[in-house]
């Protein structure tokens, strides 16, 4: 048997009624396209047929695998388990229950080969991604989720997504703590990877069984975003590191910006004896533009700023002297609510408009003034 092009990992726990016609499903996928792949089923040791079953199905398909575990049981350390034992040097992970469509195999396959991306996740939250048959209280757990998740990663829509292909490579020594269901934010957070795709996909709610999801799942999962974070810091060639390293040079801009507010109010009100509002005035504009040169330049400049979405550095100044006005006014109005209507000391009212105000600034000054 020559050596697979894909790997796909199935992790199963109570799959009988699923098992058989994902594995028929995605083989039939990979014929079509002829590609050769092999299915690694990786069990924690289910007792309702579903390892008899693939057993079965082996004396049919010569690349069909089971890992039966019978510890640590979970689906993250299935998936986990697969990583190493898969032969190939492409990696698929789908669920077993039809919740994603084995038709964008291919997809992901070609976006690893060809495409030179390290990793290919299916979205539900870009455009032309979508959630069907899910109920409010799921869908409202998932957006929780992605929330944590975009702040380590907000290159990605759908960083918890189960549904995600990967060059072996990403995860080879990568030291996974696997737990609870997000595998996919561990390799996201500890693996080796430069360059991502994300392809739209509907999730489809599983028609047979049920999900296995528990609260100790969730608690899991925060935990992983808490130990996700602090590997960053240690580890600083990851994607989370890359992207806190943004916030922190913005923030030192936006001290910087401080200083030569407070520098140009006091010359030209002392000094040059301009009324103060005025001076006041210069100072804002000059510190904008001093913080716009640093950013530029600084915080998104280096080798990514080629690829900066907005080509002139004019429109993208225009761009960030919208957002600073914008950001004005936000700390301009939570001082005064939170001032006026909770009574808050003005002068803590006012650290905290600085904080939201530099968290508009920064979040859309990165997604639309330096999108790469
Ligand atoms: N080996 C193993 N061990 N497999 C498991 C376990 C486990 O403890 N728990 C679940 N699985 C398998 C199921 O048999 C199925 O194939 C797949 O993992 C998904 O299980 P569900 O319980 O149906 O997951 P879900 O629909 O709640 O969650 C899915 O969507 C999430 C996105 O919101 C999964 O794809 C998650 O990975 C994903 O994060």
């Amino acid at each position: 048997m020559n050596n697979s092009d894909i790997t796909i990992i199935i992790p199963t726990f109570n799959e009988f009624t699923n098992i058989e016609n994902i594995i028929r499903k995605n083989f039939e996928v990979l014929d079509n396209v002829g590609i050769n792949g092999e299915i690694l089923v990786v069990d924690d040791d289910s007792k309702d047929g579903t390892i008899q079953k693939v057993e079965e199905l082996k004396s049919e398909f010569e690349r069909l695998r089971i890992i039966v575990r019978h510890e640590d049981h979970g689906l993250s350390q299935s998936v986990a388990e697969g990583f190493d034992e898969a032969s190939s040097d492409i990696i698929q992970v789908i669920d077993a229950d039809f919740s994603h469509p084995p038709d964008l195999i291919p997809e992901f396959y070609r976006a690893i080969k060809e495409g030179g991306y390290d990793v290919a996740i299916g979205s539900r939250y870009m455009k032309g991604g979508d959630i069907s048959n899910w109920p409010l209280k799921r869908r409202i757990i998932s957006l929780g989720a992605t929330f944590f998740g975009r702040m380590l990663f907000p290159e990605i829509t759908d960083p918890v997504s189960g549904f995600f292909a990967i060059k072996k490579d990403v995860v080879r020594n990568a030291g996974l703590k696997p737990r609870g269901y997000k595998i996919l934010m561990e390799v996201l957070g500890k693996g080796r990877w430069e360059r991502a795709k994300e392809i739209p996909f509907t999730f489809k709610d599983r028609e047979v069984g049920e999900s296995k999801l528990k609260l100790s799942t969730m608690l899991d999962y925060i935990k992983q975003c808490v130990d996700i974070g602090t590997f960053a810091l240690f580890n600083h060639d990851t994607a989370t590191w890359k992207e806190w390293k943004k916030i922190i040079k913005f923030g030192i801009v936006g001290a910087s910006g401080i200083v030569v507010n407070s520098a140009i109010l006091y010359t030209f009100t002392e000094y040059i004896g301009l009324y103060y509002l005025i001076s006041a005035l210069i100072a804002i504009e000059t510190s904008i533009i001093t913080n716009f040169i640093l950013n530029d330049r600084w915080t998104f400049g280096g080798k990514g700023s080629a690829n900066h979405r907005i080509k002139s550095v004019w429109k993208r100044f225009a761009s960030f002297q919208v957002v600073s006005v914008g950001g004005l006014v936000i700390n301009f109005a939570v001082l005064m609510s939170l001032t006026e209507f909770f009574g808050i000391y003005y002068m803590v009212s006012n650290i905290i408009g600085i904080f939201v105000a530099f968290l508009w600034n920064f979040i859309v000054n990165r997604h639309i003034t330096w999108h790469a």
